[in-house]
């Protein structure tokens, strides 16, 4: 994982069968010509094995983990589990998480140091509502949302961190260029505090709404370092156009 190469990261959320093995299939055909970006999907946890086994150039990930190695939690998955299926990395902090599960800073701190403690990467999201947006507090919001979730362990060679707007997620709504930078650029600033020197490479992905149409304006952007992509990821006509529009 460096800065100098891109990287497209494919959420499935709650969609995917086995026969949908096929769209991998098609997606890894069509990154076989490009350079420079590093691609991955994260289907839902019922597919990783599968997955996993069937990929070459595709990283797998899961979609969450539990912040616990194992135990009475019903339900959920620990990174060792993951890592066992398959998976490389797995995002923690989804907003749909945050909202939907009540997931707190400190409970993906948490999950996001559990990835790295059993050898797994970690896409750490974080993003605003449209109320705070609305309220102009934005960037204070979301910086001190990084700050407060980031892993003791954050570094560049596993933790990647995404900007997700809740309010562009699944909209069609993207914000204006300059504030996407204005974020990145700040969330730079917090990676460096609080990490170091090693905050400098950390990459920051955009996600919310990224599509064929806005991609490539979206990834030439300062501290954009590659795109997490919803909807757009579950058809190959779809995913394959945006890494190409990252392929340097
Ligand atoms: P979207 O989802 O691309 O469908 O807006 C992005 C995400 O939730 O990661």
């Amino acid at each position: 994982m460096t800065l100098n190469r891109s990287y497209i990261v494919g959420n499935w959320k709650m969609n995917g069968a086995l026969a949908d093995g096929a769209v991998l299939d098609a997606i890894e055909a069509g990154i076989a010509e490009q350079s420079g970006v590093d691609v991955a999907l994260c289907p839902p946890a019922t597919l990783i094995a599968a997955f996993a086994q069937k990929a070459k150039a595709i990283g797998i990930g899961a979609q969450d983990c539990h912040a616990a190695p194992s135990g009475a939690h019903t339900g959920c998955l620990s990174a060792p589990m993951l890592k066992e299926a398959g998976a490389r990395f797995a995002i923690v902090g989804h907003s749909e998480r945050r909202a939907g599960q009540g997931e707190s800073n400190t409970d993906v701190a948490a999950k996001a140091q559990a990835l790295f403690n059993a050898g797994l990467g970690a896409i750490l999201c974080v993003g605003e509502t449209l109320a705070e947006r609305d309220a102009g507090n934005a960037i204070a919001f979301v910086t001190q949302q990084l700050a407060e979730s980031l892993p003791i362990s954050a570094a560049p060679d596993w933790l990647t961190v995404a900007y997700e707007p809740v309010w562009a997620i699944g909209t069609g709504r993207v914000p204006q260029d300059a504030d996407i930078a204005a974020m990145h650029a700040a969330l730079r600033v917090t990676l460096v505090e609080r990490v170091g020197e090693g905050g400098q490479s950390i990459r920051i992905l955009y996600g919310g709404s990224v599509n064929p149409a806005n991609a490539a304006q979206i990834l030439v952007l300062t501290d954009v370092g590659g795109a997490l992509v919803g909807g757009a990821s579950l058809k190959a006509e779809t995913f394959l156009p945006i890494v190409a529009a990252a392929a340097r």
